[in-house]
């Protein structure tokens, strides 16, 4: 590639690589279970599995013999043992074991790439990058507090969208297309007071109406009959903390969005929604049996609203990157400046590394 073409690239935000040195979420923890699953990050095909001891290990998706996937075989122990002819791998990703090998053979050297990962949260955390980087104190996994927390329901909403992480990030930090959630009442009237932006993170602070108000037992039902919701002031800020993004509305509601974006045309991320119980004192007082009994029922509790959410958004996202694809050089109107602080953050994450 000619270095005019190389540094168009750079410039263009629609076909920006990603900060591999940063930790992305590739899983959620139950989908990893001794069956290996496979998973892509960045162009890298992936395999995940668990050990006996529930330890998660990540390998390179490609049998180094044939160039199979991994991920059709099994586990055994802590090693992976590929389905085509079952030579056998450590969590290094070394060769350990090929099972007809005849006594004047050696184990051939081949080594597959093994991936740094941590299983936090209820999901599952990979480091693509430079593995020395990983050390560096500013460098771990963002983590999502309120997963164990008592106090907090959980829902989770997966978005696969056929376009560009940059089209989600940008959906997500636009509060302005509240306009296209209206059927779901999720927040209105948003205006948009400063921004906060360095090298890693951009906040935006809007001022926004909400519909929740968390403070009764019963309002949670808030969550699945909107007759009950009433509007009322509540600040409504939105974080891209790089690569992942979080949001808060009022006290009540928190929001993030794990990212992992697949290539420059496909983006996979969770979106975990979490309600508040902390304004129900008298519920800290109960055993924890019982506390936990109730964020485990509760779970899910907002899935319809989330999937409905998720679904208005990808619709409009996808058909952006098709509008880019089809006519890369046309560039929309923008007039909310959070956009052009998010594309600053995205291209200084890439650009700072060359
Ligand atoms: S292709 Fe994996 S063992 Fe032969
Ligand atoms: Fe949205």
């Amino acid at each position: 590639m000619s270095s005019v073409s190389e540094a168009s690239q750079i410039r263009d935000i629609r076909q920006l690589s990603i900060n591999l040195d940063r930790w992305y979420v590739v899983a959620r923890s139950s989908e990893v279970n001794t069956q290996p699953i496979g998973v892509t990050l960045w162009k890298q095909a992936i395999v995940l599995y668990r050990d006996r001891n529930e330890q998660i290990h990540a390998l390179e998706d490609r049998c180094p013999h044939r160039l199979v996937k991994l991920s059709h075989g099994r586990a055994i122990d802590s090693e992976l043992e590929c389905a085509y002819h079952a030579w056998r791998f450590n969590a290094r990703g070394e060769c350990v074991a090929v099972p007809y090998l005849a006594d004047n053979q050696k184990l051939p050297s081949c080594k597959i790439r093994h991936y740094p990962v941590q299983e936090q949260d209820g999901f599952i955390w990979l480091f693509p990058g430079n593995a020395q980087t990983k050390h560096h104190e500013s460098v771990h996994p963002m983590g999502v507090p309120e997963w164990e927390h008592l106090n907090y329901i959980a829902t989770v909403s997966v978005i696969h969208c056929q376009a560009h992480y940059s089209y989600l990030i940008e959906n997500l930090m636009d509060m302005y297309h509240g306009h296209l959630h209206q059927d779901y009442q999720a927040w209105a009237e948003p205006s948009l007071k400063d921004i906060y932006e360095d090298s890693d993170r951009v906040d935006a602070h809007y001022n926004a109406q909400s519909y929740y108000k968390i403070d009764k037992i019963w309002s949670i039902s808030q969550l699945f009959f909107p007759a009950l919701r009433r509007l009322h002031p509540e600040p409504l800020n939105v974080s891209y903390i790089y690569p992942h993004w979080a949001s808060t509305l009022g006290k009540d509601f928190k929001i993030y969005c794990l990212l992992c974006p697949v290539n420059e045309i496909e983006t996979k991320a969770y979106l975990v929604h979490f309600t508040s119980l902390n304004a129900f004192w008298r519920l800290h007082k109960l055993p924890v049996w019982f506390r936990r009994f109730v964020k485990n029922s509760l779970f899910g509790s907002a899935q319809k609203l989330l999937d409905g959410l998720v679904k208005q958004d990808v619709l409009m996202i996808e058909e952006e990157q098709q509008a880019y694809l089809e006519n890369p050089q046309r560039r929309g109107y923008e007039l909310n400046r959070v956009i052009a602080s998010v594309q600053r953050l995205m291209r200084n994450q890439v650009e700072k590394l060359k």
